[in-house]
């Protein structure tokens, strides 16, 4: 345990936050003596630290380790080969050679040739496997028989498993061995200051860049927790934070001042995160369609509504733009008349995307949902509650006094044409086939 103490002391400022979790990975695996676990399942959100823990005290313990991307690999016979190849690359060249002239088809064939490299290193042998949700592809054998190497070939050997999802999303069968979990919690906002504190720039001062730090989480930390995006998009906002101080318009003790001058900016940053633009792109006129594309599409994505809700917004927008007079020839059951009235409404011409939205009854609207959905549905209340969700999201509005109307109340579609388009096309619907529109 002392070396365990001699390692923390080693890691202390690279990596922060985390003694918990590799005093326990150091307790299960420190001890080169000792036999290891067979198995250690190791999850939790992304940038939490997984790989970097794992990799890094692998390092130090210096083992005969292999680090397999499953993101990287085929099948199981891919990945054997993989590991024979990785953890022979350290061995004389010549004995190398030699091993590798198995070339693996199976687990058997695997285990043996794991055997032989273990008599000729006996420094104990550990498997990563990073991004294991790609694993639950692989033929079924192969997590059964990679959780109990060590039982099925003798060696000292460790496999670990980081992953982004729970070990239940993993086909267990029964009597297959469970692997010890370590849970790796997603950082706090007091966590991620100092994470992001790791980053700070030489010439600026600790305390100075912490103000900056926590005006920057007050805008972000509600909306991503994500630690590297987090220090990307830090990184880019500290550059707009210090420039009213070095043309000297505000004095850097002035924290006020200095949030009100970038508050806005974090506020305007928000929404492009993730997407890899800067807001500068969208100053010059060329990028104003792409901007409200792009910003529609956005919009559209972000919301993730329910699959019936999709399909009510779909409803709800035809019911605006499309006259009750042809509901009956539109939306038809049977596909030849639907398609033979649809084109000569389309002559007509007089569904048009300019005109002004129509009010719609809920009634008429379920019916249009129930004649695109094309599948017997069940109206029920949890279906109805959409409609009060969208309403609060701004998609729907109710128009006139409720109060005083004796009729069913009406309601108004406040989507646009792009958004809905964006919306139906998740779910595979073409909403053009409905509507006049000449694209
Ligand atoms: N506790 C920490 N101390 C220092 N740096 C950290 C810490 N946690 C994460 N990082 C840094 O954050 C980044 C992401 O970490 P890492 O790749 O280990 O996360 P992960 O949990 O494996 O994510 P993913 O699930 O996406 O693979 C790395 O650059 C790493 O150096
Ligand atoms: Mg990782």
């Amino acid at each position: 345990m002392i070396k365990m103490e001699k390692y923390l002391e080693t890691i202390k400022d690279s990596i922060i936050c985390r003694e918990k979790i590799i005093t326990q990975l150091y307790s299960l695996i420190g001890a080169p003596n000792e036999p290891m676990p067979e198995s250690i399942f190791v999850y939790g959100h992304m940038a939490t630290g997984k790989s970097l823990i794992v990799r890094n005290l692998l390092d130090y313990l210096k083992y005969n380790v292999s680090y397999i991307n499953c993101m990287e690999h085929l099948g199981s016979k891919h990945i054997y080969n993989y590991i024979l190849s990785d953890l022979t690359a350290s061995a004389k060249e010549s004995s190398a050679n030699m091993l590798l002239k198995y070339s693996c088809d199976n687990i058997m064939d695997f285990i043996l040739v794991l055997k032989k490299i273990f008599d000729r290193d006996t420094r104990p042998i550990v498997l990563v496997f990073d991004k294991c949700h790609r694993i639950r592809h692989f033929d079924a054998t192969f997590l059964p028989a990679v959780l109990k190497l060590r039982e099925l070939s003798c060696v000292n050997i460790c496999t670990i498993f980081i992953s982004e999802i729970t070990w239940d999303n993993f086909s267990t069968k029964i009597g297959m061995l469970k692997p010890i979990k370590i849970y790796v919690p997603q950082y706090t906002k007091d966590e991620l200051v100092r994470l992001l504190l790791l980053n700070k720039l030489a010439k600026y001062d600790a305390d100075f860049y912490k103000n900056y730090l926590n005006l920057f989480l007050s805008v972000f930390f509600r909306f991503c927790r994500d630690l590297n995006e987090l220090r990307h998009m830090a990184k880019i906002n500290f550059a707009k934070y210090i420039e009213p101080i070095e043309s000297k318009r505000i004095e850097p003790d002035n924290v006020a001042a200095l949030w009100r001058n970038i508050s806005p900016i974090l506020k305007s940053n928000l929404e492009i995160i993730y997407l890899r633009v800067s807001t500068n792109d969208f100053l010059q006129p060329d990028h104003q369609i792409s901007r409200e594309i792009e910003s529609t599409t956005k919009l559209a994505l972000s919301f993730e509504l329910p699959f019936y809700a999709k399909y009510m917004l779909i409803a709800s927008y035809l019911a605006s733009y499309i006259p009750a007079k042809y509901d009956k020839d539109i939306f038809m059951k049977q596909r030849s008349k639907r398609k033979k009235k649809v084109r000569s409404v389309k002559k007509t011409g007089e569904i048009d995307m300019q005109k002004k939205s129509r009010l719609f009854t809920i009634s008429r609207m379920l019916a249009i949902f129930c004649a695109i959905l094309n599948e017997k549905v069940d109206i029920n209340a949890n279906l109805l509650a959409q409609i009060s969700t969208m309403c609060q999201l701004g998609l729907l509005s109710v128009v006139g006094d409720n109060v005083l109307q004796l009729d069913e109340p009406k309601f108004k579609c406040c989507a646009s044409y792009d958004f809905v388009t964006v919306v139906a096309k998740t779910v595979g619907f073409d909403i053009k086939n409905y509507l006049n529109v000449n694209t």
